[in-house]
């Protein structure tokens, strides 16, 4: 079912699931696009929703809110921690359990579409959360920047001490990933699979801008907006270790991959 069973190995397991129990702040990219993009009283699909980071943000303003992952584990979690909300094991390349346009607004956070390992999953995930949205609905993910040259140490909150073991850290992870990215060829060609070995070994995809523009136009999807993670403190795409998208149902694509409206 799942293009990557030690992906999500990585995700049913115990130690995973409680490091995401301990995420619950939404980002500021991520607010000023929920903001933007999904007005109050929308029916929101919240994929990949980990250990439900975003799920009081989200179901606080839901008409309906349903929070879907494939990870049984992530999914028993929320359950147990927003109990009468919605959950349901789901892989976001089949999401042949909802109907079409059901949804106002799916959302993908924290790069889990990355997860997906191979270019057909990727290209149904992207058409799945097409059919799911109405007309004029909203994807809203994150993805990798296969360009990214440097990663800015995030010194929010943090003593001096902290302060210089996050320059390093970065210092270290800036050199790592620029090495990973230029071994693999993902920053010229601007996409590809990279396996990071200091995070469980995972395979993930890196991309563009660029790239995310056709792949989701290829669904009927339009890209709308893109902001770097690190939005508002760090604007510019070679220090952002990922963008988020919002991408508008807008109908269907041509032969080059260009959304095109309906009608
Ligand atoms: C990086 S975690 C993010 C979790 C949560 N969204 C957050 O922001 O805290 C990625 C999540 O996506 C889920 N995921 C990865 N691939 C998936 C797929 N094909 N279908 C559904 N969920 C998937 C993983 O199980 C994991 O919970």
């Amino acid at each position: 079912m799942t293009d990557n069973p030690d992906n999500l190995r990585n995700y049913e397991s115990r130690e995973v699931v409680s490091y995401y129990e301990k995420q619950t702040a939404i980002e500021p990219c991520e607010q000023l696009l929920f903001e933007k993009y999904v007005p109050p009283g929308s029916a929101i699909l919240d994929m990949g929703v980990g250990a439900g980071r975003t799920t009081p943000a989200l179901s606080g303003i839901a008409s309906r809110y349903v929070g879907a992952d494939y990870s049984s584990a992530m999914i028993d979690s929320c359950r147990a921690r927003f109990p009468g909300i919605e959950f349901q094991v789901c892989d976001a390349t089949d999401m042949s359990g909802f109907g079409d346009g059901e949804f106002d607004a799916v959302v993908f956070s924290f790069n889990g579409i990355d997860v997906i390992s191979t270019d057909e999953g990727r290209a149904r995930c992207f058409s799945e959360a097409s059919r799911v949205l109405k007309d004029g609905g909203v994807f809203i993910f994150s993805s990798h920047n296969a360009r990214l040259l440097a990663v800015p140490p995030d010194y929010r909150g943090g003593s001096p001490l902290q302060i210089v073991w996050r320059t390093i850290r970065a210092a270290g992870a800036s050199i790592r990933i620029f090495l990973r990215g230029y071994r693999a060829g993902v920053f010229s060609s601007g996409r590809g699979y990279v396996r990071d070995p200091w995070d469980g070994g995972m395979l993930y995809f890196v991309s563009t801008p660029e790239v995310i523009r056709r792949e989701a136009a290829a669904a009927g999807l339009a890209l709308e907006e893109t902001v770097g993670s690190r939005y508002p403190r760090i604007r510019s795409p070679w220090l952002s270790p990922w963008h988020y998208y919002a991408c508008r149902k807008i109908g269907f694509s041509n032969e080059n991959g260009d959304s095109l409206r309906r009608g």
